[in-house]
């Protein structure tokens, strides 16, 4: 596992990840935590949302090391917020607190790893995990706050010791220590009214298992060239069962077949924009949550062959077989290729 992940600072000075062998990156090298902002939370418009909900449930799907989850709760302060969390790695999502994230609040990191211990992960799997790399104070890579406050737990690990231990552990730092207003009363912690739940494993299968019905999504999976199992028609279509009129999806893909999937679907799709800059996609079923829809040129790509959907009718197809049914279904498809449509589009 660990040859597998390499560590970076990216720019905005955040610790980034990349997959050796999937040879992609888990966050942007313009700055993970930025990333997270500007292409899932700020489109979201989540003050808006909180102006006419009292709650909010959010689904994360791919939350690896857990960035827009991270930056979606330091947005919301204390409101009335549900988030699932969706990932295929354990070993990530148990990188979370950790990481040198930009996140400044220490009693979010406690929260989040108090959150996995009650979604009934091992605290000494993850402090084991953690073990792998190396936390010393001056590693970039790592919160040194939160390494050092449960520095007695990684030099000396109590792992041997009943699980009761480390429970009682967390709860004392959770009740007690974390905020200083517990101090004076033990329901008054930021955290009260948020909920995390983690499910790992295939997004495919543990999407299906879920009953909510979610405001707000963010799918942050790898590239589709590289991974397209969680960008299909069929992904979506299960994914769209589990929304409302007025939900939310945000992507950073700009990706033809992914906004195809999503037109054939229903979705009004459009473009996230921070200042001028193309930065994603957002859809909905209503057109009005839509403030940059899609040009005339965009969807007109849409009905070339670049956008022939990703299909994988039984969710369950490995990306290798996914690609090459979309090759094969281009090549068959008398649509309009892309380079024909440039020059086409060109001399219009
Ligand atoms: C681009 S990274 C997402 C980064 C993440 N949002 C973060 O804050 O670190 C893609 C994530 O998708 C996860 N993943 C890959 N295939 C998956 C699948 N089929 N189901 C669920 N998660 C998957 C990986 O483990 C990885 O954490």
């Amino acid at each position: 596992m660990k040859s597998d992940i390499k560590f970076t600072v990216t720019e905005d000075g955040t610790t980034g990840l990349y997959n050796n062998l999937i040879k992609d990156i888990y966050h942007s090298r313009t700055g993970a935590l930025k990333e997270a902002f500007e292409k899932f939370i700020y489109p979201a418009e989540i003050e808006q949302l909180l102006k006419c909900k009292n709650k909010i449930n959010v689904l994360d799907i791919c939350c690896g090391t857990c960035y827009n989850t991270k930056a979606f709760l330091s947005l919301v302060n204390g409101e009335n917020v549900r988030v699932d969390c969706l990932d295929i790695s354990k070993e990530i999502v148990f990188l979370s607190p950790f990481l040198n994230d930009g996140i400044m609040d220490i009693e979010m990191k406690i929260y989040i790893l108090f959150e996995m211990y009650r979604n009934k992960f091992e605290i000494g799997d993850i402090l084991n995990n953690l073990k792998q790399y190396n936390t010393d104070e001056n590693n970039p890579y790592f919160n040194s706050a939160i390494v050092s406050f449960l520095k007695d737990f990684l030099i000396n690990p109590h792992i041997n010791e009943p699980i009761n231990n480390y429970l009682s552990f967390l709860h004392n730092i959770y009740y007690n220590y974390i905020s200083i207003d517990n101090r004076f009363s033990k329901n008054t912690n930021k955290y009260a009214n948020s909920k995390i739940q983690f499910f790992i494993g295939d997004a495919r299968d543990t999407l299906r298992l879920l009953n909510s019905v979610y405001d707000v999504v963010f799918l942050d999976a790898f590239s589709p060239q590289i991974d397209p199992t969680l960008w299909t028609i069929d992904f979506l279509s299960l994914l769209k069962q589990k929304l409302n009129y007025n939900s939310v999806i945000l992507s950073y893909s700009k990706s033809t077949p992914f906004r195809s999937a999503l037109k054939e679907l229903g979705f009004v799709t459009g473009k996230t924009f921070i200042e001028n800059n193309d930065m994603g996609t957002i859809a909905s079923l209503n057109k009005d949550k839509i403030k940059f829809p899609l040009n005339e040129y965009d969807i007109k790509l849409l009905d070339t062959k670049s956008g022939i959907p990703y299909r994988d009718a039984d969710l369950n197809s490995t990306s290798e077989k996914i690609l090459s049914g979309r090759k094969l279904e281009m090549e068959l498809s008398h649509r309009m290729s892309h380079t024909k449509f440039l020059k086409f589009y060109k001399k219009q």
